[in-house]
């Protein structure tokens, strides 16, 4: 089934090529529902272009509009908005195409896979090998996830990317200090095993800040593993293999997959970045390519140092050695030619912003990336502490990702335990496991959440006691309504999945026709998550679906529900609870939540 807003869409589109018209027919969502469902704006633009009143524009579209069977006549309003009010027969028969879960094998709440479906690579999460995990790469991990998620669900090929610091001059020291505390890595390297990655890199650095001998014989290290010396590269291997499963034990927790390829993978195809870039130089006398200072650099236009002269991306030091835009420009070459990627996603924090705009204008001015091929620079904003200062452990450190989760599952499990607000609801029931399970998902749940919710650009403060709140815009609610809706199946006697798809849905009160209306959106906020890469957009939905809910079974504003009559209505009621059920445990998947039965 096509979403709404493009089924009103067609129709508008139709009726401006009617009156010689064509264009966008900017039809949206309506800001506030006085004015109708959607509103189409696209009579002022038109009427400029044909010499007319927006007005009379708006008058001539409506005359040819053929809706009648989607809305009540349209209206015209203000200058020349056309404002378009859903029939509630119309919602009934879109509920009532939505099949039923036990006849589809994915359930896609009657949400369309795209008719252009696109090769994406994400790249996500990323992190330096030589460090444990920190809490500022929660982001990336989360939202490089829940975007990859949403393309995939709307029927895209998506290659995840953990494109791993695991290169340069860090590994030189870390691998000599490796080799000196366990000798026995060079011959069992599959053994190792480094509980804590961060001290283990403070000591090699203290070692290396404070010792000639040392510091030397990692700068000789760092040129064997360049030289692919065996026993390096083995014993550089362990160390990264190990790193990585401290990052996988993380990733399974929080339910992300993806693949590891870090800056390691492209050494060869750097040395052919260079080689080709050379060749440019050579062919094309217009500057892109030029050695500054020893240093092999390109030059892109509008790019300049504060001082207004030409800021260069240096792709090889004077001391001939790569760099992170050496390698990120080979991770384009190889995303491109070998992956075949319609569409590049970078998800990294906003400090990167110039490094990837320097990247993308210099990766397009190789000629390498066909005009049809796209880069977005995903960016998004810090985590803060509390008090508002940059997040750090009372020592002054940074703070391990690890710890951060542990802390939520701990508090998670002390919210659940406490006793329901609600004298009338029944007491949980759960024995020891189950509740140490549920705290696990709602405490991961509770920060996936909260991170999504926030607008990518801004920066958060990180707040257990607000991820964790049971009402509000937080995960720790929505599963709860999830399960709320769940119970009243349980209630009600009946099995959801057995309610047929054919139910015929009966709408007649307000809180009904909101809450249809407001399921069916469901396929044009992905459209946009989809579009635009804004987690926040379906979180917003989402939160929002479920307060239309609570309108709904309202025992004063609301509906009847379990006792409803006759039972036709009761059926057409209980078939959108789980429509909104449904429709929520879809949407929080693609968040990464996995949603309970019980709470
Ligand atoms: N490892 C990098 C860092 O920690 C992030 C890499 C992001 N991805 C990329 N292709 N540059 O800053």
């Amino acid at each position: 089934m096509k979403s709404i807003v493009e089924q009103v869409s067609q129709r508008v589109a139709a009726a401006m090529a009617l009156i010689g018209a064509e264009g966008d027919p900017q039809v949206r969502a309506a800001q506030d529902d006085k004015f109708g469902d959607y509103q189409s704006n696209c009579a002022l633009g038109l009427a400029k272009k044909l010499g007319k009143k927006p007005r009379e524009v708006a008058e001539g579209l409506v005359e040819r509009l053929e809706i009648d069977d989607l809305c009540a006549r349209p209206e015209i309003a203000g200058p020349g908005f056309i404002n378009f009010r859903l029939k509630p027969s119309f919602l009934a028969r879109c509920l009532e195409a939505i099949p039923d879960v036990s006849s589809c094998g994915e359930d896609r709440v009657g949400v369309d896979r795209v008719e252009r479906p696109e090769r994406v690579v994400v790249d996500l999460s990323s992190p330096n090998l030589a460090k444990e995990m920190h809490i500022g790469h929660l982001r990336s991990t989360v939202i490089g996830d829940c975007v990859s998620r949403v393309l995939e669900f709307e029927g895209h090929t998506v290659h995840r990317e953990n494109h791993v610091g695991d290169w340069g001059t860090q590994f030189g020291m870390l691998v000599a200090h490796l080799r000196s505390v366990r000798p026995e890595v060079a011959d069992q390297p599959d053994e190792l095993v480094i509980s804590d990655l961060e001290s283990f890199y403070v000591e090699a650095k203290a070692r290396f800040d404070a010792d000639e001998a040392f510091k030397r014989e990692s700068r000789e290290t760092v040129v064997e593993l360049q030289r692919g010396e065996p026993v390096t590269r083995r014993i550089w291997k362990a160390f990264c293999d190990e790193s990585l499963r401290h990052c996988h034990a993380i990733y399974d927790r929080l339910g992300v997959e993806l693949i590891d390829r870090g800056e390691s993978y492209y050494t060869d195809r750097m040395l052919d970045v260079i080689a080709r870039l050379e060749a440019l130089q050579r062919d094309r006398d217009d500057g892109f390519v030029a050695v500054s200072d020893g240093a092999l650099c390109l030059f892109m236009e509008g790019f300049k140092t504060r001082d207004g002269d030409p800021l260069p991306m240096i792709v090889r030091k004077s001391d001939g050695g790569f760099n992170y835009a050496t390698s990120d420009l080979a991770t384009i070459v190889h995303r491109v030619e070998e992956l075949h990627a319609d569409r590049m996603v970078y998800v990294v924090g906003l400090p990167q912003k110039q490094h990837f705009e320097m990247l993308f204008a210099a990766a397009r001015q190789t000629g390498w990336v066909s005009e049809n091929v796209s880069f977005k620079h995903l960016g998004f904003g810090s985590i803060l502490a509390k008090t508002g200062l940059p997040f750090k452990t009372r020592e002054g450190g940074t703070v391990k990702l690890k710890d951060v989760l542990d802390e939520a599952v701990v508090r998670a499990r002390s919210v659940l335990e406490r006793p329901p607000s609600d004298e009338t609801k029944s007491p949980r029931s759960m024995t020891a496991e189950e509740a140490e399970a549920i705290s696990e998902r709602v405490g991961l749940a509770a920060i996936k959440y909260f991170d999504l919710s926030h607008a990518l650009n801004s920066d958060y403060k990180f707040d257990l006691d607000s991820m964790l709140a049971m009402e509000g815009n937080t995960a720790p609610y929505m599963m709860y309504a999830y399960a709320r809706i769940r119970s009243i199946g349980r209630k009600a006697g009946v099995d959801f999945a057995a309610i047929p798809g054919s139910t015929p849905m009966i709408l007649e009160h307000p809180v009904e026709l909101a809450l249809a209306r407001r399921l069916l959106q469901f396929a044009e906020t992905l459209e946009l998550v989809g579009r635009d890469l804004k987690p926040n957009i379906l979180t917003e939905y989402l939160y929002d679906l479920a307060r239309y809910f609570s309108r709904f079974y309202d025992r004063k504003l609301g509906v009847r529900v379990i006792d409803a009559s006759p039972e036709g209505v009761r059926l057409s009621r209980l078939r959108l609870c789980d429509l909104t059920a449904r429709v929520l445990r879809v949407g929080l998947d693609l968040l990464g939540i996995e949603t309970v039965e019980q709470m």
